[in-house]
């Protein structure tokens, strides 16, 4: 018999791991149960009889893992009964506070680096229905102006430093384990401003204290070269990468990263723009796989230390964000170079086509 399962959302399959109640009220868009799927092509670039899947966050319902945290993010606040919340955002946060403040009944304000978000994501935020303030600012400063926003203001904070989300967010920890059968034996991440992160080191975590899983895993954070402060170990204070969703400077959750650095024999590593441009690339063109750039820094990370892999290795790539949240990285970075203004008529194409 085929099975088509009835998932309502990561709070309703996960509630006895999470912080909710009866009476909590849930808003969802029925998030999560992401697919977890062999990439062989990257697999063979590292040999060793290793195994690398990606964990595509991306098919989340706004497109990114940020759904993750957001359901529970904005489930709490409305049982608070807050009427309006608050984010800094590159982009993705944005659309995910959007979605899920506006199902809720509830304002949502979102302060953007201007200029430096994709245009999927301002196209989202806006037709969710956000205030949207493009600020003449970065990440980090938008980050400061909406955490001092919600403490003098009746506003919400539904950043990564509001603890709801990440526990959202643990969630993709426990459908690795859930779907692997134990966990990984290393997850390789995009780092930001380390939320999600520490959301899934807490996620395997409890499973594994759970008898879950057997192990836990090797936690491997990889940040853009221009935009690494968990690698160089200061606060860059003009973060620069092509990866917009991860350029970011003095992140919010630091001192939470570098437990899970050391809790989990992990490391923080940096890649190049072009590093994350060749796996970009990579997952599109030879495994049919469409994630933003920012996202592909996990594979790119990978193929960059891919010596210390260990043989046999179980490997988890989180690809965070969908490649449509981005179209003009896409068509900058394809190097295909597509016919354009072709004759339409038969002979033509097929000469076109090389025929
Ligand atoms: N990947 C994507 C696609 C992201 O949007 C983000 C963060 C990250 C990775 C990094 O995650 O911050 O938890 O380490 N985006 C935030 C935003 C900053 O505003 O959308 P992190």
């Amino acid at each position: 018999m085929p099975k088509v399962q009835n998932w309502r959302g990561l709070i309703d399959n996960y509630r006895r791991y999470l912080p909710v109640s009866e009476t909590t009220p849930i808003v969802t868009l029925h998030e999560g149960n992401t697919p977890l799927i062999p990439v062989p092509t990257i697999a063979a670039q590292i040999g060793r009889q290793v195994q690398v899947f990606v964990k595509y966050d991306g098919l989340n319902p706004t497109g990114s893992f940020k759904d993750r945290g957001m359901t529970m993010a904005i489930s709490k606040a409305k049982e608070a009964g807050a009427k309006a919340v608050i984010c800094a955002s590159t982009g993705n946060t944005s659309a995910a506070a959007a979605a899920y403040a506006r199902r809720g009944g509830m304002r949502a304000f979102v302060l953007i680096p201007d200029g430096y978000v994709a245009l999927g994501k301002l196209a989202q935020a806006l037709l969710y229905g956000a205030e949207v303030l493009a600020i003449k600012g970065n990440f980090d400063r938008a980050l400061e102006i909406v955490r001092e926003m919600s403490e003098c203001y009746p506003v919400t904070l539904v950043n990564s430093v509001n603890p709801y989300r990440l526990e959202g967010q643990k969630t993709a920890a426990f459908e690795v384990v859930d779907v692997l059968g134990d966990a990984p034996d290393w997850l390789c991440i995009p780092v930001g401003n380390a939320g999600n992160i520490s959301a899934y080191w807490m996620g395997f975590c409890q499973y594994h204290q759970e008898g879950r899983s057997t192990k836990l895993p090797q936690m491997m954070g990889f940040q853009a070269a221009g935009a690494a402060p968990l690698v160089t170990g200061h606060a860059v204070s003009q973060p620069e990468t092509l990866a917009t969703a991860i350029r970011i400077g003095n992140p919010a959750n630091w001192e939470k990263a570098i437990a899970v650095q050391d809790s989990s024999q992990g490391s923080f590593n940096a890649v190049m723009d072009e590093e994350i441009l060749v796996a970009y690339r990579m997952l599109a063109g030879d495994e049919g796989i469409f994630c933003e750039p920012a996202s592909a820094a996990s594979v790119a990370g990978l193929l960059k230390v891919k010596d210390q892999v260990p043989t046999g290795a179980t490997i988890v790539c989180v690809l965070t964000g969908n490649g449509l949240k981005d179209p003009d990285s896409a068509i900058k970075f394809s190097e295909n170079n597509f016919k354009q203004g072709v004759e339409p008529n038969l002979e033509t194409v097929a000469k076109v086509m090389g025929f």
